[in-house]
């Protein structure tokens, strides 16, 4: 831009790919302000560490962080050219008073709700720095600043449609970091999606921290409709031209309607992957997590999503440890995941956060009494994952090439599943979707060569 000169901002993310989205518009709000990106704090003019809070570690390692960027700062203050440390992201809408106050290497705090206003914050905060603390809740505000050109690199890409939780669980921070549920509006997703499609994006995935409660208004025409579901904003992406596979990322099991359902039968880029977190077996442990639905539910829930399209990978999110799980409530668990099979699966310890209902419950769990269901339940999903990586072997998968790959020669890329793939294929075929046939699975990926098609919409 004209007059600007030149910046560097290095901007860490931790959590979330909504925090991942999140780091990529604050990169594009900045960019015409002269800020290029930086892979190293040293040497850059601004600092953004985009923070989560979901689980205890978080915050600690944010002040670990900000103690190794002090003398950084230190040095470069020295040479006249000063550092800007901003907060952004979940601890800062948490805690953002708190960090000012503690750590005084930090000039400005900016809630994941504000950050389109990051510029107006660095100029203030040149002024004083007590100005700089901004975590209202203006979702309309910020999506609509946003509406400016967007950076991409390859060929798949995170769009936002939904942000904020009203489930409450009992455990979680997301409904006050991220506010109460909100979604943008369709159109406003489609020019997004479009411009997309336009620098070569091929693969979408929708975020929302529960994407499945999306209720966006409906397209300039289409008022009469009302909020669209998630299902209809499938559809409606579907239909862009140059998108070829759709994926989305939080659901909770009871916004799973039929209609969302039915598009994984009937939408062809859509892909046959689900994210569908149940967090225990035990219906007396979820009832104490506030999930607001039993694990029988769940269950016939994912008979349904698999009556829909028989070979959808499922995923999901565990929590053991919450407070009151006894022996029982963990077998429980375990029981139920062996009955669902998943295709893979993230588990944690429970985390007590101070503010969530969870922290004040009587029984909380031993530390290595959690430790040890924690290795018992990775392993049964490590082996479930492993299964149905080998069950793809001699399947011939539509693969879309994202990057080179480890080896020379190689490409790497994404079945439907999400499973990786490494694949001997020539760089032309980056951003391609091609056929490969599977010939060999770990844990981890999949191996396979080039089956000699080109695959189209898959
Ligand atoms: N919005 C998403 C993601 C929430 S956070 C969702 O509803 O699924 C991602 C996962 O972190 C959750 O599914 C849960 O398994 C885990 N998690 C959340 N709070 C936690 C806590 N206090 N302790 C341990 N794990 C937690
Ligand atoms: Fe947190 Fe539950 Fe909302 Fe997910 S659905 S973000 S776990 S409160
Ligand atoms: Fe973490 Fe906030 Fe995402 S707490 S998981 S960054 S919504």
């Amino acid at each position: 831009m004209m007059g600007t000169e030149r910046k560097r901002v290095f901007i860490k993310t931790y959590g979330c790919q909504m925090n991942v989205y999140d780091s990529q518009r604050m990169r594009d709000v900045l960019a015409p302000l002269g800020y290029e990106p930086s892979d190293t704090p040293d040497g850059a003019d601004l600092v953004v560490l985009n923070t989560c809070h979901i689980r205890e570690k978080a915050s600690e390692k944010l002040y670990s962080e900000l103690g190794r960027l002090r003398p950084l700062k230190a040095a470069r203050a020295e040479t006249g050219a000063p550092m800007t440390i901003a907060v952004a992201g979940c601890v800062a809408q948490a805690e953002g008073a708190e960090i000012m106050t503690r750590a005084p290497v930090v000039d400005l705090v900016v809630g994941p709700q504000t950050y389109h206003r990051l510029p107006e914050l660095i100029a203030r905060t040149h002024r004083a720095r007590g100005e700089a603390l901004e975590t209202e809740f203006e979702p309309d505000e910020k999506f609509d600043a946003l509406n400016i050109d967007r950076q991409v690199e390859g060929y798949t890409a995170f769009v936002t449609v939904q942000e904020g939780c009203d489930k409450f669980c009992s455990f979680c921070v997301v409904p006050y970091t991220r506010g109460a549920e909100w979604s943008r509006p369709v159109d406003q997703i489609t020019a997004e999606v479009r411009a997309l499609a336009a620098k070569g994006i091929r693969e979408v995935t929708l975020l929302g921290q529960n994407v499945n409660a999306f209720h966006g208004a409906p397209p300039a025409g289409r008022e009469a409709d009302g909020p669209w579901t998630l299902g209809k904003l499938l559809r409606h992406i579907a239909m862009i031209g140059g998108i070829d596979r759709i994926r989305y990322t939080t659901s909770h099991p009871r916004d799973m309607d039929d209609d969302l359902i039915a598009a994984h039968r009937d939408v062809a880029e859509v892909m046959p992957y689900l994210h569908l977190p149940v967090q225990a077996g035990s219906d007396r442990i979820l009832k104490a997590m506030n999930r607001k639905h039993s694990f029988a539910e769940y269950e016939d829930l994912i008979g349904r999503i698999r009556d829909a399209r028989p070979d959808i990978a499922i995923s999901g999110d565990f929590i053991v440890g919450f407070p009151g799980e006894t022996d029982a409530d963990f077998e429980a668990t375990m029981e139920g995941v062996r009955r669902v099979h998943y295709a893979s699966a993230f588990s944690f310890k429970y985390s007590r956060r101070p503010g969530t209902p969870g922290a004040a419950l009587p029984g909380q769990v031993d530390d290595a009494v959690a430790t040890e269901r924690l290795h018992a339940l990775q392993a049964l999903l490590e082996d479930q994952q492993r299964a149905f990586n080998r069950s793809q072997i001699g399947r011939v998968l539509p693969v879309l090439f994202e990057k080179a790959g480890r080896e020379p020669g190689q490409l790497h890329g994404r079945s439907p599943y999400l499973q990786s793939v490494h694949c001997d294929a020539p760089e032309q075929l980056i951003g391609q979707i091609v056929e490969v046939r599977v010939e060999a699975a770990t844990r981890s990926s999949l191996t396979g060569v080039l089956a000699g098609g080109k695959a189209d919409a898959a």
